[in-house]
């Protein structure tokens, strides 16, 4: 009889603890769009010299070198762990059905024209990223929902991140012996094309069901080694290099803001790193930052480039701003990351208060 009543008290809270579990995850799903600040192994699959699949990439990463273009963890992973989603997989990995808690369909040295990047190999540029979310995710979705409102309120609740456009610069308008579009456009109508173009990407997005889209700035691309070590005798940022990002994050703010306002209940969330990550350059140690202008690991052309493989890097990639020629360290995507999701680098709304935890 005792034993019983035991265990009826035994089901009684693992009924109390089952209703009142965490209610995780809060997002059924994270959906990773962009180039390789975002990119965790789609580039790894495809024929070009663009690519992070060897050591030192991922040196303070759990699964090694992934094609993560840094040394640890980026933006996206900080949002998955913070959602309780696992990382999103490398779409082009994928061996079977895809599971429906995301995918990355990143692809690094790629942007929004669809030539930018090109002269490394093959990439994914960001239309090409939302077909195969079309083609992949899309028609998964009626196996697993029986009606079609359960799709739309999975795709609407789930949280698509996009970095896409500095490689329009690097891999393109910056780079006048391989393309010629800074020979037909200024400053302000190069931004304005690839705002045109990202919009009807965006709106593709919102047809396929994409309610909740956060999108980052494109950083100080003036200040990265590539650029400083090349084109600025001092070392110090190239501040008409940096004005380029400047006027583009000018009309994205405005591009997103009218899509929010024109798209019924979509929410269009502007990521301000470029403010954010300019500050640590010039006051690393707010940060807890010592070196902000050279890369940790070693790498080709005296700094300019891509980690050299099998080569040691810095002993303290934590205190380093740049991990290679062009990315960042994961404490610097840490930063931002935790911004974006509990703080005010994520305009009008943090990623907390967009998912309501
Ligand atoms: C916009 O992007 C699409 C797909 O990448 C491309 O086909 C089109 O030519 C682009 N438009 C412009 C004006 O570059
Ligand atoms: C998605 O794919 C379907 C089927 O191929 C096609 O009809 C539709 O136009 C595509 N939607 C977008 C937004 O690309
Ligand atoms: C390598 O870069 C550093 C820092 O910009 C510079 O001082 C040095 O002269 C460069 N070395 C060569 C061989 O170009
Ligand atoms: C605002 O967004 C809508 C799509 O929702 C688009 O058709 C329109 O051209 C945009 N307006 C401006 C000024 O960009
Ligand atoms: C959010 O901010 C609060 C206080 O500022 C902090 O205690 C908490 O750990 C933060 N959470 C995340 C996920 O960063």
């Amino acid at each position: 009889m005792q034993k019983f009543m035991i265990l009826i008290l035994i089901m009684f809270f693992l009924y109390i603890s089952s209703v009142n579990s965490d209610p995780f995850p809060a997002v059924p799903a994270l959906y990773v769009f962009g180039d390789s600040l975002f990119d965790n192994g789609n580039n790894n699959l495809l024929p070009t010299l663009a690519k992070a699949d060897f050591s030192p990439y991922g040196m303070n990463f759990d699964g090694g070198a992934t094609g993560r273009f840094t040394d640890g963890k980026t933006i996206p992973d900080f949002i998955a762990e913070f959602l309780g989603l696992p990382f999103s997989p490398p779409y082009l990995s994928m061996r079977s059905s895809p599971k429906l808690t995301g995918l990355n369909f990143a692809s690094a040295s790629c942007g929004i024209l669809p030539e930018t990047g090109n002269y490394l190999g093959k990439c994914l540029n960001f239309a090409e990223q939302i077909d195969s979310f079309n083609n992949t995710i899309k028609p998964e979705l009626p196996k697993h929902y029986k009606t079609s409102s359960e799709v739309s309120d999975y795709l609407s609740k789930s949280l698509f991140v996009i970095a896409i456009g500095s490689n329009d610069y690097i891999n393109n308008y910056l780079d006048p012996g391989l393309y010629d579009t800074s020979k037909h456009y200024d400053p302000l109508s190069f931004a304005r094309l690839l705002i045109g173009n990202l919009s009807l990407q965006f709106q593709r997005l919102y047809k396929l069901g994409a309610r909740k889209v956060i999108m980052f700035e494109i950083g100080h691309i003036g200040c990265i080694p590539s650029v400083t070590r090349q084109f600025s005798h001092s070392g110090q940022c190239v501040e008409d290099v940096n004005q380029l990002a400047v006027i583009f994050n000018d009309e994205l703010a405005t591009m997103l803001k009218n899509l929010t306002s024109t798209l019924k209940d979509s929410e269009f969330i502007l990521g301000q790193g470029h403010m954010l990550s300019y500050d640590a350059i010039i006051n690393p140690s707010n940060y807890g930052l010592e070196d902000s202008s050279n890369p940790c690991c070693i790498t080709w052309a005296n700094g300019t480039s891509a980690c050299i493989p099998g080569l040691a890097p810095c002993k303290d990639p934590e205190k380093h701003y740049f991990w290679d020629g062009y990315h960042l360290t994961e404490a610097v995507y840490k930063v931002i990351g935790t911004r974006c999701i509990n703080g005010t680098v994520c305009v009008p709304k943090n990623i907390k208060d967009l998912v309501q935890i």
